[in-house]
């Protein structure tokens, strides 16, 4: 949620800036600014709305230098409007600065330190506080409010005083730097600047950094360090062709099974991990945790209990760790703060499933498996829900010693991509204001993930419901104007899903059938039950995109969300 960017070097900062925020957008698009250090001064220009809107203002701005910091937002405190975007600075403008993350006691250092503030956010007494600190260093100002602060923050900042510098602070919200020769990078996700630099640093919690040209320096609370450079994983160039992320994103799935299954290669020793547990609890939040409830099937031959679980109510239930407890955590981003937060009260074998090398969630677990799907951006998680599942049926194989089968995966789940044609369908689909989702057993968990798929980027009312447990109640919503969707891959349970249909019918209700056999409405093919799931998907994921698009939306920024959810 909200990402940064930063520049130091000799190039002109305002492209590079901009296009460190289209790369940072999935994490907000709210309103966003830059700050640069001109020779006439720190000039900042900000707009509410996306990028784009930033961008058509600096058409008209003249402001050329070579230090600079920049923000793109997801609203958390105040309207998403100019006022409060970010950058933010104090009242004499001596500091300028870019914030990730939450401070919860922003109002009571406002009112103990009596500060003037102009907008709505917890960031602006950030710079008000440096500004009135006593110490004559700009760093061991900055060191000194942070102690004052509760909750999360990145911070990048600018100070007048010293124009060509930024200054870094971090504390759970990410933050990396990266470098080449001539030039430092600086951002909430190091993808944003990978096509400049080949190493870069991240920085951990309490960590801080001075940049200025060709210059880093790290420090800790109390003395500077030296830190370590990360190098990029080598990564497939994943094919970019259509209009929108999600829809590259979901063309990209066969090939990021395939290089999924073979960096699984490099994972294997997990298995001792799993000697000896006694329970399982797998945790994540919306799509990653429909994966954990495929997970908790696919693990079930180890006759250990397993518990699925939501992160933001996990963090505060009770459970019984043992040290032979082991907790999953899934994370596409790594940086979910409701899933890391669980992670920290865990006091036992923690797993990491994630998309993001270096991310924060492979730091707070004791082993982590990661997926290479490829960077997703499109809010709406397709390819890496995919590779979750995947690497949940790749532990199965693993811990059974089965050879697993995904050659025949990955060639069926492109030709029939290739082949789906949904239009017609979506047509239909986009007519409905309530869509119910339905399916016995593992078709119940992809009908979650089909009605969260469509409900986040389509806004149509969209549930879910067990089929048998349709009857106990929910059959009351059912009317001429609903739309069921029923999955149905299981020969044996055909005859009661037809049924179900035939219910629903009666009652007026339209019901379209998702299923592997000759009546279906959406046509799947024939592929074993445990590898099913990985592609019924598909067709629910393609028919969400284009009912969005039908309906003039923009499938990669649904209103409201942010792809990283980096406040709990
Ligand atoms: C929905 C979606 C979200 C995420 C959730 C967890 O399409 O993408 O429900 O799955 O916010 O995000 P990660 O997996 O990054 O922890």
């Amino acid at each position: 949620m909200c990402g940064i960017f930063g520049y130091v070097g000799k190039k002109e900062a305002k492209p590079l800036l901009i296009e460190g925020l289209e790369n940072l957008e999935y994490r907000g698009y709210d309103s966003a600014g830059i700050a640069i250090s001109t020779n006439k001064g720190i000039k900042i220009v900000k707009r509410a709305g996306k990028v784009e809107e930033l961008k058509k203002a600096l058409k008209e701005e003249n402001i050329d230098g070579s230090v600079g910091i920049a923000h793109t937002r997801w609203a958390t405190h105040g309207l998403p409007s100019e006022l409060n975007a970010h950058p933010h600075t104090d009242v004499l403008k001596s500091v300028t600065l870019v914030h990730n993350g939450i401070i919860e006691n922003y109002l009571e250092l406002k009112n103990e330190f009596n500060l003037k503030t102009q907008t709505e956010s917890d960031t602006e007494i950030i710079a008000g506080l440096i500004a009135i600190m006593p110490e004559k260093n700009n760093l061991e100002k900055l060191k000194s409010v942070v102690k004052l602060l509760k909750g999360s923050y990145a911070l990048a900042i600018i100070f007048s005083n010293e124009p060509e510098c930024i200054y870094l602070a971090k504390k759970e919200s990410p933050l990396m730097v990266g470098k080449s020769e001539d030039d430092i990078f600086i951002s909430s996700d190091a993808n944003a600047f990978k096509k400049y630099c080949s190493d870069f640093y991240i920085l951990k919690n309490n960590e801080f950094a001075k940049i200025k040209y060709n210059n880093i320096e790290f420090f800790n609370k109390n003395k500077k360090i030296n830190k370590k450079t990360n190098k990029f994983l080598n990564t497939f160039a994943f094919e970019n062709k259509n209009k929108y992320l999600m829809q590259d994103e979901i063309a990209q799935t066969p090939d990021a099974l395939k290089e999924t299954a073979i960096f699984f290669e490099n994972f294997k020793d997990i298995k001792n991990y799993f000697k000896n547990i006694d329970k399982i609890y797998l945790v994540a939040c919306g799509t990653a945790y429909h994966s954990c409830l495929f997970g908790k099937k696919y693990l079930e031959f180890l006759n250990v209990p397993i518990f699925t679980e939501i992160a933001s109510e996990f963090k505060y239930s009770k459970h019984l760790f043992t040290k032979n407890t082991l907790c999953i955590f899934v994370s596409q981003s790594g940086e979910t703060a409701d899933t890391i937060a669980c992670v920290k009260k865990c006091k036992c074998k923690t797993l990491a499933i994630t998309n993001v090398p270096n991310s924060s969630i492979t730091f707070a677990c004791k082993k982590t498996i990661l997926m290479k799907a490829g960077w997703e951006r499109a809010v709406a998680s397709t390819k890496a829900y995919s590779c979750q599942l995947l690497i949940f049926y790749l532990l199965k194989c693993l811990l059974k010693d089965e050879k697993p089968k995904i050659k025949t995966l990955i060639r069926q789940s492109k030709q029939y991509l290739n082949s789906l044609n949904l239009t017609q369908l979506a047509k239909k689909v986009a007519t409905f204001e309530k869509v119910m989702f339905i399916g016995r057993q593992d078709d119940y968990i992809t009908a979650k993930e089909g009605a969260l798929k469509l409900k986040e980027i389509s806004y149509i009312n969209c549930t879910a419901c067990p089929s048998g447990e349709l009857k106990h109640g929910t059959l009351a919503l059912v009317d001429e104007n609903t739309l069921i969707i029923l999955i149905s891959t299981k020969n044996n349970l055909i005859s009661k899903n037809l049924l179900t249909k035939e219910e629903i019918e009666a009652r007026g209700g339209k019901c379209l059938i998702l299923g592997n056999f000759e009546n279906a409405d959406i046509k799947l093919p024939k592929l074993s039950a445990d590898l099913m799931p990985i592609l019924s998907i598909l067709p629910l994921q393609v028919l969400a995109c284009e009912v969005c698009i039908l309906k003039g939306y923009n499938p990669d920024k649904p209103r409201n969300l942010s792809k990283s959810v980096t406040v709990e």
